[in-house]
């Protein structure tokens, strides 16, 4: 009887076992699936923040090599600053902003010029006397934020006797230029860019100046536009 009952205890033994043994394989499963899911996720991840290994995800290059592409394409960072008493260069700055997505900046006098200030008939006029001394320089109210982010500054003015106002040599005299590429531009009743743009360059010897070029009041974004691809910049 006692071996009887042996024999089933070790019977019940080997059964409680088996058992065991299968339930514990069960329990490997899925911290196998687990396992798998975490390393998906980790690639995942990686392609989106560029930082994955190349040689093991090839899709995880690509966003990497946009990010390289879309820095180049960027190209140089664009100013348009200007001074307009009566908009004229106002309209054609806006004009080259637009064309190119640059920055604008308004040169604004602390003092701003009234009608009889702009008289060039009368010989004491506020610009008569400006422009009979190089050496005064009209007060700008404000100034560019962080002028060293520009790689090229378009310069806009209106023709005054033939010469930029003196703001503009103010406006030069604020800033360093030394690297940068300057286009200068201006609005007239007739009178060409003539010697007004090479007058400025001894206040920014430090630049790139190109040869700058008149418009009208009224000429249009197309004009401006074929002016602006002739330049043979990089923007
Ligand atoms: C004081 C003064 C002097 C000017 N001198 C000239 C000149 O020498 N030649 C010219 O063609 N136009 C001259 N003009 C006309 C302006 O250059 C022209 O109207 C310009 O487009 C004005 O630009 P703005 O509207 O941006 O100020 C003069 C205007 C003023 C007020």
């Amino acid at each position: 009887m006692k071996k009887t009952i042996a024999i089933l205890l070790s019977l019940l033994m080997i059964i409680c076992l088996v058992a065991c043994g299968n339930s514990s394989n069960q329990t490997d499963n899925p911290s196998a699936e687990k396992h798998s899911v975490e390393n998906n996720t980790t690639a995942e991840a990686a392609t989106v923040s560029g930082n994955a290994d190349k040689k093991e995800t090839p899709s995880a290059s690509e966003p990497q090599t946009k990010i390289t592409d879309n820095s180049k394409e960027q190209g140089n960072k664009v100013l348009v600053a200007y001074f307009s008493a009566t908009n004229n260069t106002e309209g054609v700055a806006k004009h080259i902003a637009k064309v190119l997505d640059a920055d604008l900046y308004e040169i604004i006098p602390k003092d701003s010029y009234t009608s009889a200030d702009l008289n060039y008939n009368d010989n004491n006029s506020r610009t008569t006397l400006e422009m009979n001394d190089p050496n005064i320089r009209p007060a700008i109210s404000g100034s560019v934020e962080n002028m060293e982010q520009y790689d090229i500054v378009f310069i806009g003015y209106p023709i005054w006797w033939g010469q930029a106002p003196r703001i503009i040599s103010t406006f030069m005299e604020s800033y360093d230029f030394t690297g940068k590429t300057i286009v200068p531009f201006c609005t007239s009743s007739s009178s060409g860019i003539g010697s007004s743009a090479t007058n400025l360059k001894g206040l920014a010897s430090g630049a790139t100046w190109l040869s700058g070029q008149r418009f009208s009041g009224s000429d249009s974004s197309d004009t401006v536009m074929k002016w602006v691809n002739s330049l043979g910049l990089d923007f």
